[in-house]
């Protein structure tokens, strides 16, 4: 479908069911990539018309809007064009139920570490207010700030390499008013002030570098910071899993997404016990491992014993 297609067509349409439909005939046609907080067309296509509705309800029953053909078409083309993910040609992205502002500068939130999160990351840990977590590598923001959102009373700390990737994030911990209970830091992993936490989170970059250059072009647009890893794509994992149980309580516990890196570490390391984590959403690739299977690891004791 070309433009001047997708523009009769909407045209046409008497709904923005009709509407989305059209969108969504569009995008399909032009073998998008999804999985930057959809995975098809027919979500985007939905995600970017309500984004132009401002979100409110109460128009989506009503006719379509013709004023916003216009924008709606420059959107879609531009998506289309460009193979930039729509979080960042909207400039925002839904995480956990909560909305943050993404720009290139992140990568575009889709954890799902979400789904842990909503449910306070039971059965693995039970937040308590005043518990203490560390978000490695956080982006946009948007794991920390989703722990300190979902559950109440948490102090969480939030780590980056990347400044300009703090500077984003630090837009959302203003938007979500968390001054007070999230803190960011520019460092490597861990920050440097000595501190224990209930549960340390992460999703580092996991993706392996001979498959970095053969990602759809969607993900060209994100941070190579925040997607590459090394040969294996587990270096950082491995560096966490080295030095996480220094900031973890006795009994706090390490979850980290490492996605299709799972049987290769399960490999390396087959005295350690992590838990993969089910989702009913969809999402695979995260472990829990508990900070005394970690230490018992250093002890040279039964949790040791990979390379
Ligand atoms: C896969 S992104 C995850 C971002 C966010 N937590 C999320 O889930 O959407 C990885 C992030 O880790 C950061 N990062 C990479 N290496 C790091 C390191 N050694 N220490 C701290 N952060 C790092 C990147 O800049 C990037 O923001």
């Amino acid at each position: 479908m070309n433009e001047p297609e997708l523009l009769q067509r909407l045209r046409n349409a008497d709904s923005n069911e009709a509407w989305v439909e059209a969108l969504a005939a569009y995008f399909d046609s032009h073998g998008l990539v999804f999985g930057h907080g959809t995975d098809n067309a027919a979500d985007e296509a939905f995600w970017l018309l309500r984004h132009l509705h401002e979100w409110r309800d109460e128009l989506w029953d009503t006719p379509p809007d013709r004023s916003l053909l216009d924008p709606l078409v420059d959107l879609a083309v531009r998506r289309v064009r460009d193979r930039r993910p729509l979080a960042y040609l909207l400039g925002e992205a839904w995480f956990a139920g909560l909305r943050f502002k993404v720009d290139e500068r992140v990568l575009v939130p889709r954890s799902p570490m979400a789904e842990l999160i909503e449910r306070r990351l039971a059965p693995w840990c039970e937040l308590e207010p005043g518990d203490r977590v560390l978000d490695v590598g956080t982006g946009s923001g948007c794991l920390a700030i989703a722990v300190a959102v979902h559950c109440p009373g948490t102090l969480v700390d939030a780590t980056d390499v990347s400044a300009d990737a703090l500077a984003v994030a630090a837009e959302n911990v203003a938007q979500y008013r968390l001054h007070d209970r999230v803190r960011l830091f520019n460092c490597d992993l861990f920050p440097s002030e000595a501190a224990r936490y209930r549960v340390i989170i992460s999703n580092p970059p996991y993706v392996p570098v001979s498959e970095f250059e053969s990602l759809p072009p969607e993900h060209a647009h994100e941070p190579e910071l925040a997607l590459r890893g090394d040969a294996t794509g587990l270096g950082p994992t491995l560096r966490l899993l080295e030095r996480a149980s220094e900031y973890l309580l006795p009994d706090g516990a390490m979850i980290v997404e490492v996605g299709d890196g799972a049987e290769a570490l399960t490999k390396t390391h087959p005295r350690l016990p992590f838990v993969w984590v089910e989702f009913g959403h969809g999402g695979h690739g995260v472990f829990v491992i508990a900070a005394s299977d970690l230490r018992r690891r250093e002890q040279g004791g039964s949790g040791s014993g990979e390379q």
